[in-house]
């Protein structure tokens, strides 16, 4: 066949948003998507963020120079720190292909848990879990 399969990467990371206890989240959640969602449709990446407890969680894929382009901006950026690489891998396809970065708040997993070996893996289910249940409550 013709069509060569697509190189992708996928980083997985966690980190501690740096915005002040009793600071309003919901505007840094705002600019941070907006921004994602305008960049990765440009860059061909895709992907899901948690926010839950003052932590991230982020899956990013895609073309291995668009991936590592967008998390060198994410790894500088001040609204969050302590920031720490779960997984770094060249998946076979996307596990979030249809999302320029779909968001989840408030995880049923605690961040914590997904430090340590298979953090990554439960996170990954735990976000196609979450995405499935949004997309079924929205009929
Ligand atoms: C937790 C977190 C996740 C982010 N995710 C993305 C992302 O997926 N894509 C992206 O382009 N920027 C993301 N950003 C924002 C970047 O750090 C940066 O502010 C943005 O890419 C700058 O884009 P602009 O120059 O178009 O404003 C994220 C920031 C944080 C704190």
């Amino acid at each position: 066949m013709s069509a060569e399969r697509e190189r992708l990467r996928r980083v997985v990371y966690v980190s501690h948003t740096a915005v002040e206890p009793g600071q309003p989240m919901w505007p840094v959640l705002d600019s941070i998507l907006t921004a994602a969602r305008r960049n990765n449709r440009r860059a061909g990446v895709t992907g899901a963020l948690v926010y839950s407890a003052r932590r991230f969680a982020q899956v990013l894929e895609g073309p291995p120079e668009s991936v590592e382009a967008v998390f060198e901006r994410i790894q500088c950026d001040l609204r969050h720190d302590h920031v720490t690489v779960l997984e770094v891998s060249e998946p076979e396809a996307r596990a979030f292909g249809d999302w320029s970065m779909a968001f989840v708040a408030d995880a049923p997993v605690p961040a914590e848990a997904l430090e340590g070996p298979g953090g990554a893996a439960r996170l990954m289910a735990m976000l196609q879990a979450a995405i499935r249940n949004t997309e079924a409550a929205a009929g």
